[in-house]
């Protein structure tokens, strides 16, 4: 309805990043049925751990409960609609509305209702009037949930992008954590061009970033570089660049060796093969879940003492000129301590809300809401064109994995490919 698909190229309607109208549809149909990262088990680790997050329009509460289970709540009372926790985070084993005092267990079971037998009658059904519970899926310790009850699973909604997934964050035998607590912060322009920068924009490097380059402060850059784009028919893409060096053969940048020791092809056939010599991961899972793996390429003496860094986030929107990102910085379990601090510093140094890249993208991401909106070029659509007609180039991926892989390190192809899904789903077709 707002995509035109013509040939092979979805031609996108600039109302996409500006109508009410069109997020209130996405609000519906994307946000309401579609599989969400919520956050992290070890955000979570104890029973009565809390964490407030958005799933599109409603607030949730993703808890352990005293059984030590996830659950996903909705955070809005069964009386009146109040929010049931306000804090960000936190540990208790009830929820108390602070409007009448309704009382919910972190499993969303009501408890408790004030004067429940002098002022309700006798057939008040506790049972039926608990917290609205989503569905949750985890995948090596990232919770997943969807309020769509008989939509597909989570398995099914990964597909087998699940490959590349199982290889960033499941690389590592004793799993990943989150280190330094989930920040967050409201930024300009519309929720879609975030998760589709992260997809597959090789493009915008050299340009948007150049300065970052030029002063070097990532230390050496390397001076040849293969990539290729990943993507999958359910929308998810994932973009990944390699360095052309024999220094780099077998190098899985910016770990300390001992902790590379327990990785490999055994459980994970071609890990090794994806994940070394590559210098930056990144891709966005359908609809709004960025993720980046990188390091500096750790052979020139510029580099010492930089790490790699795993980062994820959650792209969700305010409304149609704003969204609000969640990021959160992984470490392996088994990392020692002041490594794992030394990758958080340089994940929120170099993509922190206010990093030094960070800074580069969210001026274009304001500044494309400021070009965006008004009439004079209304019925222009954006153009999503790169790559298309261009032989691939004959470099061959390293890895053997599933989905569309393209030999091509700069083509839109998993924007394309994030568009064509986006629109079946806002069509009608099912969000998997
Ligand atoms: Fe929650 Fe009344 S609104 S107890
Ligand atoms: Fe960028």
């Amino acid at each position: 309805m707002t995509i035109e698909d013509t040939s092979t190229r979805p031609a996108v309607s600039r109302r996409l990043y500006t109508e009410e109208e069109v997020l209130a549809e996405e609000l519906a149909t994307i946000f309401a049925k579609t599989w969400l990262l919520v956050g992290f088990e070890s955000e979570v680790p104890q029973p009565g751990d809390y964490v407030t997050r958005r799933m599109g329009a409603d607030p949730v509460i993703l808890t352990r409960s005293e059984s030590g289970e996830v659950h996903v709540l909705h955070n809005s009372c069964t009386h009146r609609g109040t929010q049931v926790c306000k804090a960000a985070f936190g540990n208790s084993a009830n929820f108390r509305c602070g409007y009448h005092g309704w009382t919910f267990g972190n499993d969303g079971r009501l408890r408790g209702v004030p004067g429940r037998r002098s002022v309700y009658g006798p057939d008040l059904d506790l049972g039926s009037l608990g917290l609205r519970q989503a569905r949750v899926g985890v995948l090596h310790g990232l919770v997943f949930a969807t309020f769509d009850q008989d939509g597909p699973s989570l398995e099914e909604h990964l597909g087998d992008f699940r490959w590349y997934l199982d290889r960033v964050f499941g690389f590592f035998p004793g799993g990943m954590e989150v280190y330094g607590g989930a920040h967050r912060v409201v930024i300009r322009g519309n929720w879609k061009i975030h998760a589709e920068n992260f997809i597959g924009d090789g493009y915008h490097l050299r340009i948007a970033h150049r300065t970052m380059f030029e002063l070097g402060v990532m230390g050496k850059q390397a001076g040849k570089t293969r990539g290729f784009c990943i993507s999958s028919p359910n929308g998810h893409g994932v973009r990944a660049q390699y360095v052309d060096d024999e220094e780099a053969a077998g190098i899985v940048f910016g770990y300390p060796d001992a902790l590379l020791a327990g990785t490999g092809d055994q459980d994970l056939p071609d890990a090794s093969a994806f994940r070394a010599a590559s210098s930056v991961i990144h891709g966005t899972v359908f609809p709004n879940m960025p993720f980046i793996t990188t390091a500096p390429v750790q052979f020139g003496d510029d580099a010492v003492g930089q790490t790699a860094f795993t980062q994820v986030r959650s792209v969700m929107p305010v409304d149609p000129h704003s969204h609000e990102v969640t990021y959160w910085s992984l470490v392996p379990k088994d990392a020692p301590e002041e490594w794992k601090k030394q990758s958080y510093l340089y994940s929120i140094r170099q993509h922190g809300a206010s990093s030094y890249f960070e800074a580069d993208d969210l001026e274009n991401f304001r500044r494309i809401d400021a070009g965006l909106g008004g009439p004079a070029a209304a019925d222009v659509p954006l153009n999503y064109d790169l790559g298309v007609g261009v032989p691939p180039s004959a470099d061959q991926p390293p890895f053997t994995g599933p989905c569309t892989v393209v030999n091509q390190d700069l083509s839109e192809v998993n924007q394309r490919n994030f568009y064509r899904r986006y629109a079946a789903v806002l069509n009608g077709g099912d969000a998997q």
